[in-house]
């Protein structure tokens, strides 16, 4: 396992952002995760570890100190199978779309969803990756990896990750304690019924009638989801191999009713999404749309904007630093806290 110094990561996170590691090496299976972690125990060449996935989650606003770890452990494996289910395990470096785009081929049903989502499969349960009505928790039997302390293998069940919306106990209890290798999933043999295809979400439902005129809502078919989610999503997102991005920006802030009503007062077409009694959920999106945001850069000449057709997502039109995406994304909050009395928490990991 060679350690590089001073790599640049501007590869190595969708934002495109340059940033150098003091060190960076590349694992690919959890034996060697335990020789660097026993190695890094006796030795400490670096102050600490930062274990890197996709980079799709990702600001890089200063250089790293620590040693980065590339996470690129691969493989799928068919654990158990019923009549209906099958359990697989999919290891951690493995890129989040292809493992969709597999389950998808071979008719396996529950992550179709999930398509198109930047990242690797190891960061999927950290921020539990939801999109278009499903989350990651839906089909999530156990996470698998090592305790950064002692090297030992552990394996957590879906309860005990206490997923919640974009959250699970990989960025509370276990930040910076646990290196997920891989996850089981339990997916649906050969789905057909329309009632295991979760098509309700509406931009979703309007994209597979759009697509495919004249095939009954009973025929839909897990390969005519992924392509109506794929649809959606270049349509309104920006992929990060063109212009440097890593997805929703901020998370969509819960409020209670009464903020909710007075917004309602003011703009009667305010989407909104119920979460509890007294809960609903506010697109962050719509909100830094009425900000006047969609589509403005921090400052004429600079490269750091917000997408023209998602208000959600921050981009980098090229050199933009990682300071001024943070800058831009301080005002942008500042902002929406003026106009709308409501406070946006960010989803990216800011470093
Ligand atoms: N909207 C606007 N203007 C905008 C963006 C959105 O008015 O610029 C409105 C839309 O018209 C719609 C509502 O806000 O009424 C919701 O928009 P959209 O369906 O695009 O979803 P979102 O709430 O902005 C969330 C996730 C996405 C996920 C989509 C679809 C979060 C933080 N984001 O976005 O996830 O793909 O729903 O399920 O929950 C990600 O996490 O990186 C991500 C892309």
């Amino acid at each position: 396992m060679e350690i590089q110094r001073n790599i640049s990561l501007k590869p190595y996170n969708t934002f495109a952002l340059e940033a150098k590691a003091a060190g960076f090496c590349t694992v690919s299976t959890v034996e060697e995760i335990q020789t660097l972690l026993a190695q890094e125990r006796e030795q400490k060449k670096f102050p600490s570890l930062f274990i890197l996935g996709g980079g799709s989650n990702i600001l890089f606003t200063a250089n790293v100190e620590a040693l980065v770890v590339k996470i690129a452990l691969k493989g799928t494996t068919i654990l158990h199978e019923t009549a209906t289910t099958l359990d697989v395990e999919i290891a951690a470096g493995e890129e989040w779309d292809n493992a969709v785009q597999n389950a998808v081929t071979q008719n396996w049903g529950g992550l179709e969803n999930l398509s198109l989502i930047p990242g690797s499969v190891g960061a999927a349960p950290v921020q539990n990756i939801g999109a278009y009505g499903v989350e990651l928790q839906n089909v999530l039997v156990s996470v698998r990896g090592i305790m950064r302390s002692t090297g030992e293998k552990r394996e957590l069940s879906c309860e005990e990750c206490s997923f919640g919306y974009r959250d699970s106990i990989f960025k509370r209890d276990l930040r910076e304690k646990f290196i997920i290798t891989s996850v089981v999933l339990r997916l649906q043999k050969n789905p057909t019924t329309v009632s295991e295809l979760s098509v309700s979400y509406g931009a979703l439902a309007e994209e597979i009638e759009r697509l495919f005129l004249g095939v009954r809502r009973e025929d839909y078919t897990i390969q005519h989801v992924r392509s109506a989610v794929c649809s959606v999503r270049r349509s309104k997102l920006p992929n990060p191999a063109v212009i440097g991005n890593a997805g929703s920006f901020f998370k969509n802030p819960t409020v209670p009713h009464e903020i909710y009503n007075r917004i309602k007062s003011i703009y009667p077409e305010v989407p909104s999404f119920p979460v509890s009694e007294n809960l609903v959920k506010i697109p962050a999106g719509w909100m830094i749309e009425r900000c006047g945001w969609k589509g403005k850069r921090l400052m004429p000449q600079s490269d750091a904007a917000v997408h023209d057709k998602q208000a959600l997502v921050l981009v980098n039109h090229g050199a933009a630093t990682g300071e001024e995406i943070l800058e831009l994304s301080r005002q942008i909050q500042s902002s929406v806290q003026e106009h709308f009395g409501v406070a946006l928490e960010t989803e990216v990991n800011i470093f």
